[in-house]
């Protein structure tokens, strides 16, 4: 199946997460096991679980992104832009991973810097979350990089391996981000 590429830096490319994923994206879940989990909840790895989830993106209010490397269109990391509020608000928060095998390379820095241009210019939101434990330094250096706000503490925010984590809450709005868009080429 074609999938475009929204939108393109150096390096990575993001489009569209889709079901043909299911495989490459497993396989990457698996063997990130240890990166992933004292920050995120443990997803199902089935199928089923997967087709769940790419049915979530058919909402409005959900957006399922991966980031690709532009020359192989292997992924390296998924964005999720989750409860986009429209109205007044313009908002959506984000999730986001990296996979163990690319991690520390630079790839999610360009690839949320991109998601950030998407969501600001194509979607015309106004306004990214991203709630982080406090403890997650990968994830502070991350949004820090990438210019985010440091705009509060949420104790107990969100249940992480049967614990309700406290998070610090961080966003981007669309003033704080110069850099437009690049165009779009097919995968
Ligand atoms: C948070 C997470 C996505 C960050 O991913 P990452 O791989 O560190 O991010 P990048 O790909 O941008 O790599 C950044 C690192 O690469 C280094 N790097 C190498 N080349 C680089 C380049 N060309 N450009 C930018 N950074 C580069 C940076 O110095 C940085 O290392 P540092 O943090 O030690 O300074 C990842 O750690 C992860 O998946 N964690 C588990 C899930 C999670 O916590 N999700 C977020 C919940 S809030």
């Amino acid at each position: 199946m074609l999938n475009r590429y929204l939108i393109h830096g150096d390096r990575v490319a993001i489009r569209r997460v889709c079901a043909n994923d299911y495989e490459e994206i497993t396989a990457l879940t698996r063997d990130s096991a240890e990166l992933h989990h004292p920050w995120i909840p443990r997803r199902d790895t089935s199928r089923e679980a997967f087709d769940d989830f790419v049915a979530r993106f058919t909402q409005p209010t959900h957006e399922g992104l991966v980031i690709c490397l532009r020359q192989s269109g292997a992924i390296v990391g998924g964005v999720n832009i989750n409860n986009i509020v429209r109205g007044s608000m313009q908002s959506g928060m984000l999730g986001y991973i990296a996979y163990a095998s690319t991690t520390g390379r630079g790839h999610m820095s360009e690839g949320l810097r991109l998601v950030a241009q998407f969501a600001f210019t194509q979607l015309g939101l106004h306004r990214l979350e991203a709630n982080i434990q406090p403890t997650n330094m990968a994830s502070l250096n991350l949004v820090k990089r990438l210019g985010f706000r440091r705009e509060g503490y949420s104790p107990g925010f969100q249940r992480i391996n049967n614990v309700w984590q406290d998070h610090e809450r961080w966003a981007l709005t669309a003033d704080m981000l110069p850099a437009g868009p690049r165009k779009a080429t097919a995968t």
